[in-house]
């Protein structure tokens, strides 16, 4: 059995966690950064690098210390080299490569996706390669075909805003603060999702992308109208959000090789309402469904220790100058998207 540490700072957290490979969490931290950022609105990427360097050391010394571990004892130390804000990746792939120095212990240059790809697997022993992603977070939207350990197909990303970022956009416009998701799910149970009418954007398109910028503008000039309560906005944005993913995922179903789950991971996996609607489709189309427990959906360090977990067998450990990668995506043979910005 293998002992992995994990580290992430990718974004606005900071964690760490011990996880094996037979899937136990051993011990786990995780420090927020809402209240620094709060005022802000949204990730400020200098207070962020700072943050997790005032945080990252002594909460590997106490994730260590309480399970009564010794670095020498790990097997490799798993940490997050991107994508994400360049400086907060830099403080945790840093102090992974110092602690993997100073142990002789391998250290894994773990991409951040992938810790999303790959964390259902850590809770579900069942859920075997191949299968079908929905990997919704605050910077991705995509359908992913996960064939195995550092095996991704990329169907479809958004062409400009992601799920959680319009979950954000959304909560700001409404004056609900940051982070936005969680807030914008809460209102929305009191609202009436067919009240206000928004677009579904690229419903019934030929491709499976997402587009989520027109809903955004949309949002914003209802709220601006003043003919709708906050919460009938929340509700009916949910819903349009849910509606989209819908229609896309049915279309990449449609479309693609077959397997026998699917599976949504990242931020916005947490929100109820999707994984209802998720769990609804994967019935109807006699598929599985999978969807990692809350506290792995949004980011966390045992995903990354979990995809060290996979990788182990793998290979002998990155070199110590693996540098840091702002963007990194899962599918290399991907093509940009038609229409789509910088996030392709
Ligand atoms: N209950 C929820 N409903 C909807 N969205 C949610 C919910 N909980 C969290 N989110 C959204 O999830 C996002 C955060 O997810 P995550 O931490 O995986 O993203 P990230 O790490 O910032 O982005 P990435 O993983 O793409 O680099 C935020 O946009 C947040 O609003
Ligand atoms: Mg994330």
């Amino acid at each position: 059995m293998g002992l992995v540490l994990g580290i992430e700072s990718s974004c606005d957290e900071t964690a760490a966690a011990l996880v094996t490979t037979d899937r136990r969490i051993v011990a786990q931290r995780i420090a927020s950064q809402e209240a620094e950022h709060a005022p802000y609105g949204g990730v400020v990427p200098e207070i962020a690098a700072r943050a997790h360097a005032e945080r990252l050391a002594p909460m590997i010394d106490a994730v260590l210390s309480e399970s009564g571990v010794e670095l020498r004892d790990l097997d490799a130390i798993a940490a997050t080299a991107g994508p994400g804000l360049i400086g907060g990746v830099m403080v945790g792939l840093v102090t992974g490569k110092a602690l993997a120095m100073a142990s002789d212990v391998p250290l894994l240059a773990i991409n951040h996706l992938e810790g999303h790809a790959l964390s259902p697997r850590l809770a579900d022993p069942d859920l075997a390669f191949p299968y079908i992603l929905l990997l919704v977070s605050g910077g991705h939207c995509q359908i992913l075909r996960v064939e195995g350990v550092g095996r991704y197909r990329r169907h479809a990303t958004t062409i400009d805003d992601a799920l959680g970022e319009a979950f954000d956009k959304t909560a700001k416009i409404l004056g609900l603060g940051y982070p936005g998701g969680p807030a914008v799910e809460r209102l929305a149970r009191e609202g009436d999702s067919t009240a206000v009418p928004l677009p579904r954007p690229l419903k019934g398109s030929a491709e499976p992308h997402f587009s989520f910028a027109g809903l955004k503008s949309a949002v914003l000039r209802a709220h601006e109208s003043g003919r709708y309560s906050a919460a009938d906005i929340a509700a009916s944005f949910q819903q349009a959000a849910i509606d989209c993913v819908l229609d896309r995922l049915t279309r990449a179903l449609d479309t693609l090789e077959q397997a026998p789950a699917l599976v949504v991971a990242g931020g916005v996996a947490a929100n109820q309402a999707m994984r209802g609607a998720l769990e609804t489709l994967a019935v109807d189309r006699e598929m599985r469904f999978v969807a990692p427990p809350l506290a792995l959906c949004t980011d966390n360090a045992a995903m990354i220790a979990w995809a060290g977990c996979e990788r182990l067998p793998l290979h002998a450990g990155d070199p110590l100058d693996f540098r840091a990668r702002p963007r990194w995506p899962l599918d290399p043979e991907a093509q940009p998207v038609r229409g789509a910005g910088v996030k392709a």
